[in-house]
């Protein structure tokens, strides 16, 4: 497998981890370069469930490296219990297949109650965020006032910095009217948790450079997706990092060209979770998906919205990231359906548009333009081989993938790893 970047081109939630799962078979490291643990990546292996937030999905395979790189978000208590909880399910995690950039910038307990004083303070303009203070420490990386991995490894720099920052934002929370944080015991927290870590970091950098010199394969897991971009989602309703392909080359120091391939991962139908617009949102497919158990967040357990496949934002998403193949996941969701919508155009003030507006309110008004394909009404989930899947899926799967101008590469029926099937 050549060095991939995985992105997810929805709103999130498509389906990366399990696909990053399956992927890592075939590559050497896996990489996480942007957002924190907000992310919530789903592998479900031999019948146990594992969420990852900020380790990425190949640690579940022995003998595959995993970097958390530069320009991940990292709250290092949060990464502690993640290692802790691994191993108590009896997942190796070592120095040998997890590597944490010194560079990476902290999440810390300020950053949360921030995001969460600015989500109520926005009323109902609220954007719906996880509340892991992400934000809020990506706020701080831009304006220069961060705390890096690399300072928790140096006890008396750390102390002295964090007392000077959790001074300030108590400050800043007191006009919020939240309780503030308690330096003493984030000291220890944080202190505890680099005992932790201190093995695991180093310069991502000169490794990955090392590792691309010697031709080891490299994926790049996305978190989020395209519409959760800071420039390119549908801002403000966004996360705070580039979700985008870009994304993967600065928060990981591998340069553009060592790129070889980029997959998109989209759900059969579409999902986001939080607030902003979404044009093909549907009460019905919600309901019908939501009965079935499904479509709940992996981080926050909220209701996923739920609508028809949105081409035009997916083909917009081709555009930003570059996206060669595309891998489908959820198909299964759709096996009950007679029959079954695609949108492949928006309508606003009487105009067909075929690219999204930028502004969220109008984004918000459009109506979605749709065709409409005969369902299969069989179950998917035992298929294994493309030639078995049901005629009516087949031309579904192949005109999502027409009409997004992407080529059909992975197709998923379950959570399941061995539920994937791929096409030559
Ligand atoms: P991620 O954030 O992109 O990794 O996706 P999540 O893990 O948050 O959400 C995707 C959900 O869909 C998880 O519950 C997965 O276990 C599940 N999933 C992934 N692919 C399939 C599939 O093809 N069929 C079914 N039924 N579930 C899937
Ligand atoms: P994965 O990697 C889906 C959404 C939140 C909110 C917005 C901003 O599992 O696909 P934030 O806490 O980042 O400031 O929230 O982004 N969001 C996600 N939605 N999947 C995710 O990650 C998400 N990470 C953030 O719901 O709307
Ligand atoms: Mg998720």
């Amino acid at each position: 497998m050549a060095n991939t970047i995985l992105v997810g081109a929805q709103w999130g939630d498509e389906g990366k981890g399990k696909i990053i799962d399956f992927l890592t078979e075939n590559a050497d490291i896996v990489v996480r370069s942007q957002g924190g643990n907000n992310a919530g990546h789903t592998v479900i292996v031999g019948g146990t469930k594992y969420v990852l937030h900020l380790i990425p999905s190949g640690i579940l395979r022995p003998d595959k490296m995993c970097v958390i790189g530069n320009g991940v978000v990292l709250d290092p208590v949060a990464v502690a219990g993640e290692i802790k909880g691994l191993r108590e399910k009896g997942i190796a995690v070592t120095a040998s297949n997890l590597l944490i950039s010194d560079a990476a910038h902290l999440v810390l307990p300020y950053h949360r109650k921030l995001d969460e004083a600015k989500e109520i303070a926005r009323g109902d303009a609220k954007i719906g965020t996880t509340k892991r203070g992400i934000g809020p420490a990506y706020g701080d990386k831009i304006a220069r006032n961060g705390l890096r991995v690399a300072d928790l490894l140096l006890p008396e720099v750390f102390a002295s910095k964090l007392a000077q920052r959790v001074r300030e934002n108590n400050a800043v929370l007191a006009t919020f009217g939240i309780e503030p944080v308690d330096f003493e015991s984030t000291l220890a927290a944080c202190t505890e948790a680099a005992e932790l870590l201190r093995p695991f970091i180093g310069n991502t950098v000169v490794y990955l450079h090392n590792a691309v010199k010697q031709r080891r394969e490299i994926l790049f897991e996305g978190a989020q997706g395209t519409f959760l971009d800071i420039d390119h989602g549908t801002y403000p309703y966004v996360t705070s990092s580039n979700t985008t392909a870009g994304g993967a080359c600065t928060g990981s120091g591998v340069p553009p060209h060592h790129i070889d391939r980029v997959l998109g991962v989209v759900k059969a139908y579409t999902t986001r979770v939080g607030e902003g617009p979404f044009p093909t949102e549907n009460q019905q497919i919600s309901d019908m998906l939501h009965g079935m158990g499904r479509e709940f967040g992996a981080t926050t357990g909220r209701a996923r919205r739920c609508g028809w496949f949105d081409a035009v934002a997916v083909r917009y998403a081709g555009m930003i990231n570059g996206i060669d193949d595309l891998a489908v996941t959820n198909l299964d969701g759709l096996d009950s359906l007679d029959s079954i919508k695609i949108c492949t155009g928006y309508k606003l003030h009487g105009e067909t548009l075929e690219i999204p507006p930028l502004d969220h309110a109008e984004l918000a008004a459009c109506e979605p333009i749709c065709i409409e394909l005969p369902g299969w009404k069989t179950p998917t989930d035992a298929i294994r081989d493309w030639k078995d899947l049901p005629e009516n899926a087949r031309n579904y799967l192949l005109k999502i993938a027409e009409v997004c101008g992407a080529q059909l590469r992975i197709v998923s029926v379950g959570p399941n790893r061995e539920q994937t099937m791929v096409l030559d």
